[in-house]
């Protein structure tokens, strides 16, 4: 029987996770958008947002411009009530335009029964991730639909591969509560690079891949260096040398920057007890009247799912 309705999860996501800049992230357990898909009479988009302040026109909310290029492609003109409840905020670094993208089009691939695989969704998805960022990247798009890590050889059409990871890796999220936007995080970057760094980040992605398939925490560590975009950008938030030498006194398994910013992540095996480091790191942040917010979770390795 055909459905008029349907609830998804989609997953929050880590991107450029050190040397992959643009080109590689992962998905988070337990923190994304829980979406609900209604289909309505008429043509309209109704955007519904549940405990967070989105876009609520449709031409300017990233899930319903993906939605409306998917429904395109498959030629469906009908009109949706969009429910969006989220339980991160948005602009943190940690995927949100992307959970919402990619859990519309999931969405209404399910409810319309087109049939499309998730890699092919990707491109719909790529449309929302566009009117947040300015830019086609996938490092966010990619994970939260296939989960687990993903690197991203090109976006349209998708080519990419998942990367085997120990599942004794657990992520901490550091969340400081300070504004920054993708489109401006990107803006601050150079346009070019030198050999010597091209060299730098292609020796490191490839570190990084070996040492997550072979659970090596070592190279992993070494590996998680990223010359692009981290030196320019770690100057937007307050603390971040404090904050991963702290990780690195606690063991941590590499430390960077969770896409474009405020949000840092840090790898730790899961039986390393962060109770210590975590108010260690919220006592820096309380110095300067800055509120710091914490995730500790696993890898979420099944991407975006039907909830009902
Ligand atoms: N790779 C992107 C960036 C992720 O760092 O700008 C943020 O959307």
């Amino acid at each position: 029987m055909t459905k008029d309705s349907i609830t998804i999860f989609a997953p929050a996501s880590v991107s450029n996770v050190g040397p992959g800049f643009d080109i590689l992230g992962f998905a988070l357990e337990g923190m994304g958008d829980t979406i609900t898909l209604s289909r309505r009479d008429g043509a309209a988009y109704i955007i519904d947002p549940v405990g967070v302040e989105l876009p609520e026109d449709p031409e300017k909310n990233v899930a319903t411009v993906a939605l409306r290029s998917f429904c395109n492609a498959v030629g469906y003109d009908g009109g949706f009530l969009i429910r969006i409840e989220k339980n991160f905020t948005p602009g943190s670094g940690l995927g949100s335009s992307a959970s919402s993208a990619v859990g519309a089009v999931f969405a209404a691939n399910e409810l319309l029964e087109a049939g499309y695989s998730r890699e092919e969704l990707i491109t719909y998805a790529l449309d929302g991730e566009m009117l947040a960022s300015g830019n086609r990247h996938a490092d966010n798009v990619a994970p939260c639909m296939l989960g687990g890590f993903v690197a991203v050889r090109s976006c349209d059409p998708f080519k990419g591969f998942q990367i085997a990871y120990p599942k004794a890796l657990k992520v901490l999220i550091i969340f400081p509560d300070v504004p920054i936007q993708t489109a401006d995080a990107r803006g601050i970057l150079p346009r070019e690079v030198s050999m010597n760094q091209a060299i730098k980040q292609s020796a490191n992605m490839a570190g990084l891949i070996n040492g997550l398939v072979t659970a090596n925490y070592r190279m992993i560590r070494e590996s998680l260096h990223d010359e692009l975009a981290q030196p320019y950008r770690k100057k937007l938030i307050p603390n971040y040398d404090a904050v991963e030498k702290l990780c690195h006194q606690h063991e941590a398994v590499g430390f960077n920057i969770s896409g474009s910013g405020p949000a840092m992540f840090a790898f730790f095996q899961v039986d390393n007890d962060l109770t210590v480091l975590k108010e260690e790191i919220k006592g820096l942040y309380q110095t300067k009247g800055i509120a710091c917010r914490f995730h500790e979770s696993g890898i979420n390795g099944r991407g975006v799912e039907v909830l009902n």
